[in-house]
């Protein structure tokens, strides 16, 4: 069984665009350690985030990312366990929309990855989210 949590924050005024790999290292070191997968999208205001893994493990780490001032106001959207991993079982990766021309677009990938998404309203969520988003991340 996985916890699978989801969370909205708002980035803090101003965040530099620069800090995004920043933020990118650091889950992706830290999340392969704790067995932690999901997915991360940033509209240039707002973060919405999917974390699966082990329970303690999605804890201890949503702890650290809510204290972290580049952004504020987490509120999680929901907690639930779920069987298998819904996010896919990437190794972290992440794209800017703006960059690689021909690459696939940010909103097919989305789209792709929460075909296994079995709650329709978080589905939705990631989707809708995607349609206006300039960066993803899969952490
Ligand atoms: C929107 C947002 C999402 C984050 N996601 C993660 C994450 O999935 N995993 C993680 O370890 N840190 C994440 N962080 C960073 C943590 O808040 C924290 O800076 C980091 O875990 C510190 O680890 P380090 O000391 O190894 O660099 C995120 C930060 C922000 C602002």
């Amino acid at each position: 069984m996985f916890d699978q949590l989801i969370y909205i924050s708002t980035a803090q005024h101003a965040l530099p665009r620069r800090e995004l790999p920043i933020i990118l290292d650091s889950s992706q070191r830290n999340n392969r350690l704790a067995g932690v997968t999901g997915m991360l999208l940033f509209d240039g205001i707002r973060f919405l985030q999917a974390l699966e893994g082990a329970p303690g493990a999605v804890t201890r780490i949503f702890a650290r990312i809510r204290a972290d001032a580049r952004h504020r106001a987490a509120v999680v959207l929901s907690q639930r366990p779920v069987a298998a991993r819904e996010f896919g079982n990437w190794a972290m990766a992440y794209e800017d929309n703006m960059a690689a021309p021909g690459a696939v677009s940010l909103i097919d990938m989305v789209e792709a990855l929460v075909t296994t998404v079995e709650n329709r309203n978080t589905r939705e969520l990631f989707r809708s989210f995607a349609r206006v988003d300039r960066y993803v991340a899969q952490v």
